[in-house]
């Protein structure tokens, strides 16, 4: 399976520390935050990446990455996104990399504690449909957040007013090839973006949308109280790696 990492949009929420960088390659403790989504990718033994870019400094991920060569990876795809149109928009320009196979994606400032390998062949093993992965949090309203009945998903709402649930739907995505026809017949939605949150309604509609409940924490990193968060969890972690003598 492919895998893609959305690294676009202008990271607005992030002003002035975006001003004239990449949200993504601010670091999260000891390392830039593009490096998290592509470890995470690696570890669920993902070989070919697509980082879709945009904004500033986009020719700094390929000086910071270059072939991958130190994630294990024999090269690295890019392309560049215009504006901030939004996450399907942004996962729109990566049709012709994923050539009609199944494709895992991950939000460039999405950080997970836990290798999601369980998941990955979980869907793996689905006949098709997409698959994602919740988390319970304290401000669902930040985040899409699904309405539950039992083991299906109902709906998800894009940062409701009034949660349906304490879950957050993570940035961490699996579709088959049917994604990209959904995404084409997208709308902008009120804050003029083609929304992920739309194409995963749309795999309800089809009944084809599963979910896995995500272990170990998680975090985004788009706002200066998460980007704090993130950088304190992989600080504790890496002390907890010291501490058991497994870090790298
Ligand atoms: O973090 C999980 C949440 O991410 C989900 O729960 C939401 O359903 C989903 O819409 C998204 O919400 P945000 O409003 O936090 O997304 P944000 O605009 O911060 O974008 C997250 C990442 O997506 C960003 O780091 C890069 C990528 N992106 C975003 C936009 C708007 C792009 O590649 N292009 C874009 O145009």
């Amino acid at each position: 399976m492919k895998g893609v990492i959305l690294a676009g949009g202008l990271g607005s929420r992030l002003r002035p520390l975006t001003k004239v960088t990449n949200k993504h390659l601010l670091p999260i403790y000891d390392k830039p935050m593009i490096y998290y989504p592509i470890e995470t990718l690696c570890r669920a033994g993902i070989k070919d990446i697509m980082i879709v870019t945009g904004g500033n400094s986009a020719g700094d991920f390929l000086r910071l990455l270059g072939n991958g060569s130190e994630f294990g990876l024999k090269d690295i795809y890019y392309t560049y996104q215009e504006g901030e149109g939004g996450i399907a928009d942004a996962l729109k320009l990566c049709e012709h990399f994923a050539e009609g196979q199944r494709i895992i994606v991950i939000l460039g400032d999405n950080i997970v504690e836990d290798d999601i390998s369980p998941y990955v062949r979980k869907f793996e093993e689905q006949d098709s449909g997409a698959r994602i992965l919740l988390k319970e949090v304290d401000d669902p309203e930040r985040f899409g957040c699904p309405e539950l009945d039992g083991s299906r998903i109902v709906r998800i709402e894009e940062k409701p007013a009034k949660p349906a649930s304490r879950y957050a739907v993570t940035g961490i995505y699996m579709y088959d090839r049917r994604v990209f026809d959904f995404c084409k017949r997208l709308k902008p939605s009120a804050r003029g973006e083609l929304e992920i949150t739309d194409v995963n309604n749309a795999y309800i509609k089809e009944g084809d949308l599963y979910y896995d409940i995500l272990d170990g924490w998680w975090t985004d990193a788009g706002q200066f109280e998460s980007l704090f968060r993130a950088a304190e969890l992989v600080a504790s972690a890496r002390e907890n790696e010291r501490a058991a003598g497994t870090h790298a």
